[in-house]
């Protein structure tokens, strides 16, 4: 199933999808430590059993993400490019500008983030210390065979309030890893602009995205919008193995890419594909018709065999 956001883990999914057949990832997924999503454990590789993002100890999550990439591999084509945006978060403190003040303003519940900040503890790192998060999966992800080809900041234009008593600079920015395919042999689908002055920077100012019914951290369109762009072909497939809300599907289908969208929140998946279809109708038309027309020809009736 395409232009949709199909439920499920996305390791479970991803092994139902056709070898090389995305052109274009681009995904944002769970923090380590902060959200809790009211999604169900599942075991993992190495043996341990729970929920992306409440792992123990921080080596384990980024383990867990570069074991979930290796499966995006599988589907990626080899000139195929992935967009990874990834927040940092601190040791016991405020995430990537999150702070708590700002979480009880948004009635999220406190009972559900003391665990997961207490967890923040088995990172090995003093309380305070900014953990190097993006860095750290960036780095785990050269080691599994991805080619790292750009760091590109999202500068927010809006950052949360983080509140007086937080001594050092607001934090206002995240990564967006731009990775080759680890089969890549340094060729892959990216179009840049003739001119120098046109060119895409790795610094992109937009605003924050907000959320979008109850779902807490929706990508802004405007960061990936121009990556999709460069990075596919009309009618290529863009994949989202982490869909939340179907930001990356909606920016897909604005450009004439097909979408593939994963996502193990049920209530998201309605939310994700509603948006899609509100978003670009006569698009969905269009794919419905053209799916239709592709479709292999019905079985021939039963033959009536006379007594
Ligand atoms: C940071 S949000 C993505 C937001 C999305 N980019 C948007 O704009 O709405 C991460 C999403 O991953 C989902 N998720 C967490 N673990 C997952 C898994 N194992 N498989 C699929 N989705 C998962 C969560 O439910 C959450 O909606």
């Amino acid at each position: 199933m395409i232009d949709a956001v199909i439920e499920g883990d996305c390791l479970d999914v991803l092994l139902t999808l056709p070898a090389s057949s995305v052109q274009c990832c681009i995904t944002s997924p769970p923090y380590w430590g902060l959200k809790d999503y009211g999604v169900a454990p599942r075991r993992w590789g190495d043996g341990w059993e729970g929920v992306l993002g409440h792992e123990p100890t921080l080596d384990l999550f980024v383990a867990h993400l570069v074991e979930i990439f290796g499966a995006v591999a599988r589907v990626l084509r080899p000139d195929g490019l992935l967009w990874l945006n990834l927040g940092d978060s601190f040791v016991h403190g405020a995430v990537t500008g999150l702070s708590r003040n700002w979480l009880s303003s948004k009635a999220v519940d406190n009972k559900q983030i003391a665990p997961l900040a207490a967890r923040a503890k088995w990172s090995g790192l003093a309380k305070g210390n900014l953990m190097g998060m993006p860095w750290r999966v960036a780095f785990a992800m050269q080691r599994a065979g991805w080619i790292l080809r750009s760091d590109v900041i999202w500068a927010k234009t809006n950052c949360y309030p983080e509140g007086r008593h937080v001594r050092r600079p607001a934090k206002s920015h995240e990564h967006l890893f731009m990775f080759a395919h680890p089969k890549s042999k340094g060729r892959y689908f990216y179009q840049t602009e003739t001119d120098d002055e046109s060119r895409i920077r790795d610094v992109q100012s937009v605003g924050s995205g907000g959320g979008y019914k109850g779902h807490p951290a929706v990508m802004p369109e405007a960061l990936i919008d121009p990556f999709v762009r460069n990075s596919s072909r009309m009618w290529d497939l863009i994949l989202d193995p982490f869909a939340g809300t179907g930001t990356t599907g909606v920016v897909a289908h604005r450009n004439h890419r097909r979408f593939v969208g994963i996502e193990l929140s049920s209530a998201n998946v309605e939310v994700a594909n509603q948006r899609l279809y509100d978003a670009y109708p006569l698009w969905s038309l269009i794919l419905k018709a053209r799916t239709v027309r592709r479709a292999p020809p019905p079985p021939p009736p039963p033959r009536l065999v006379a007594k």
